[in-house]
C-alpha cells in the first residue's frame, strides 16, 4: 500500500555544515538548515515524472522563504498562493511566475490585487466570493478566471487525519449549491469558470487511494460538463494533499506508483488540464532543524534532554501529535570544568526552553547516549515548521537559517 521511493536526506553534507555553524556559535545552536540540491532533485523527479496534461504547482504556505522558492519556479508549473501577503510576496520576486489563488475569506483587496496582479486562476470559496469577486472584475471591466471549489461528498472517502473537504467544513461551495452558483454564472459574463477546484484532504499516504480520488474527482466533472453544458473549463485543480510519514519514515507515498497510474487516468481528463498544488511532499523533506542540547535531567523515572529552541521554532511535531525522529550529533567539546549531564541506552523526551509540558518534540524516543552539548537534528522539517510555529512566545532568539545551495547542474557541460 505506502512503499518505497524515499526522497534523499544527505546527512554527511548536513552533518559538516552544522558542526561548522556549532564552532561559528557564540550561545547554544538552534537552527534550520535547508539542503536545496536536495530539493531541486526531488522537485524536479517529482514534476518530471508526471505524464502530460497533468501540471505541479507548488503551495508556498508550507515554505516561502525566497531560496525555496526561487529553487521551485523554474521546476514548477507555478505557485499555488493563500493570502495577500503571499501574493505580494511572489509578485515582488517572481514577476511572471504563473499564480493561483486559494483559501478561504479573501478580501475585496486580496481579490482586487489577485486581478491586477494577473493571477491565472481564482479559486473560489462561496457564493457570496463569487459576487464580490463579479462586482469588482465588473468595476475593472475585466473578466475574472475562476475554479469554483467544491467540497464533494466521495462514496467510499478514505480519511486521513487532515480533511477539508467530503463532511461539513468551512471550504468550498457545498456540491448541493452548486447548480444555483452555476445558474448565476450564467448571467455574468464578467466570470469566466476555468473549471473546479478539489481539495479535500492532506496527509495522504496511500497512493492507490489517492488515485480513486482523484479519478472520482474527474467523473464528477465528466457528469457535471454534460449536465450543465459547461463549455468554457479548461482545467480541473485537484488539490495538494499528498502526505509526509513521519512516524514511519521508512515508509513514504509511493510516488512513482502514483505518477504511473496518472497515464491511465489521462482519457478520463477529456482534454482538461489537471493540476496539483502539493505543499508538504515538495518541500519536507529538503528542511532540518538542529538544537543543541543544554541539559539532560532524570524526572521520576523519566529522562528528558532539554534543548535549545523548541515548539516556538519547530512547531510541527505538536501540530501533528507525533513524536518526531531526530538524530543526535555527539559533539565533544566541553566548556565546564564539571561533569556533563548525560543518558545512555534510554528513551528520552525531547523538549525546548518553553514554560509548558506541551513544549514536547519527541517522546519514548531511544537513544545511545546523549549528553548536554550534542547537537540534536529533526529532519523533514523543510515544511509546515518555521511557518506555521509561534516565533516570538517567550521572546527567545530565533533560530539561524542556513541554506546549502544547489549544485551548478551546467558545470560539467
Ligand atoms: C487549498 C489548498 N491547496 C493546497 C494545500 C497544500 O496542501 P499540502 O501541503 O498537504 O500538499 C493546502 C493546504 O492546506 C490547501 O488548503
Amino acid at each position: 500500500m505506502m512503499a518505497t521511493s524515499i526522497p534523499e536526506l544527505r546527512w554527511p553534507q548536513i552533518t559538516a555544515h552544522l558542526r561548522q555553524a556549532l564552532g561559528a556559535a557564540d550561545s547554544p545552536l538552534s537552527a534550520y538548515l535547508y539542503d536545496l540540491e536536495a530539493l531541486r532533485r526531488h522537485a524536479s523527479a517529482t514534476a518530471g515524472s508526471l505524464p502530460p496534461g497533468f501540471e505541479l504547482f507548488y503551495a508556498i504556505k508550507a515554505n516561502s522563504d525566497l531560496p525555496i522558492l526561487q529553487t521551485l519556479a523554474p521546476l514548477t508549473h507555478g505557485f499555488e498562493i493563500s493570502s495577500g501577503g503571499e501574493l505580494a510576496w511572489v509578485r515582488e520576486h517572481f514577476a511572471d511566475a504563473p499564480l493561483i489563488f486559494s483559501g478561504p475569506g479573501k478580501t475585496d483587496a486580496e481579490l482586487a490585487a489577485a486581478l491586477d496582479l494577473r493571477v491565472e486562476a481564482l479559486h473560489v470559496e462561496s457564493q457570496h466570493e463569487l459576487e464580490r469577486l463579479a462586482w469588482l472584475a465588473r468595476t475593472r471591466g475585466v473578466v475574472a478566471p475562476v475554479l469554483l471549489r467544491v467540497n464533494l461528498a466521495v462514496e467510499g472517502l478514505q480519511a486521513t487525519t487532515l480533511m477539508m473537504g467530503g463532511k461539513p467544513t468551512p471550504f468550498g461551495i457545498a456540491g448541493n449549491q452548486l447548480p444555483g452558483c452555476l445558474a448565476w454564472l450564467r448571467e455574468h459574463p464578467e466570470i469566466r469558470l476555468r473549471g473546479f477546484h478539489f481539495h479535500l484532504m492532506s496527509h495522504q499516504l496511500d497512493a492507490a487511494a489517492h488515485v480513486r480520488l482523484l479519478e472520482a474527482y474527474l467523473q464528477q466533472v465528466r457528469r457535471w460538463r454534460a449536465e450543465y453544458g459547461l463549455q468554457t473549463l479548461d482545467q480541473i485543480n485537484v488539490g495538494g494533499g499528498i502526505g509526509v510519514n513521519y512516524r514511519e519514515p521508512e515508509q513514504q507515498f509511493d510516488w512513482p506508483a502514483f505518477a504511473g497510474a496518472l497515464s491511465g487516468l489521462s482519457a478520463q481528463r477529456d482534454g482538461l488540464t489537471v493540476r496539483f498544488e502539493c505543499g508538504r511532499y515538495i518541500t519536507a523533506f529538503c528542511g532540518y532543524y538542529a538544537m543543541e542540547v543544554i541539559d539532560v535531567k532524570q524526572a521520576f523515572d523519566r529522562p528528558f534532554v532539554v534543548a535549545r529552541g523548541g515548539t516556538h521554532h519547530f512547531r510541527t511535531p505538536y501540530a501533528q501529535g507525533h513524536s518526531h525522529p531526530f538524530r543526535v550529533l555527539p559533539v565533544e567539546t566541553w566548556r565546564y570544568p564539571f561533569a556533563r549531564p548525560e543518558v545512555s541506552h534510554a528513551c528520552v523526551s525531547v523538549v525546548g526552553q518553553l514554560c509548558t509540558p506541551k513544549d514536547l518534540l519527541a517522546h519514548d524516543a531511544p537513544v545511545e547516549r546523549v549528553r548536554a552539548g550534542d547537537l540534536l537534528v529533526f529532519p523533514y522539517a523543510g515544511a509546515y515548521a518555521w511557518h506555521i510555529s509561534h516565533h516570538d512566545f517567550l521572546r527567545h532568539p530565533h533560530p539561524q537559517h542556513y541554506y546549502l545551495p544547489t549544485e551548478d547542474v551546467h558545470a560539467a557541460g
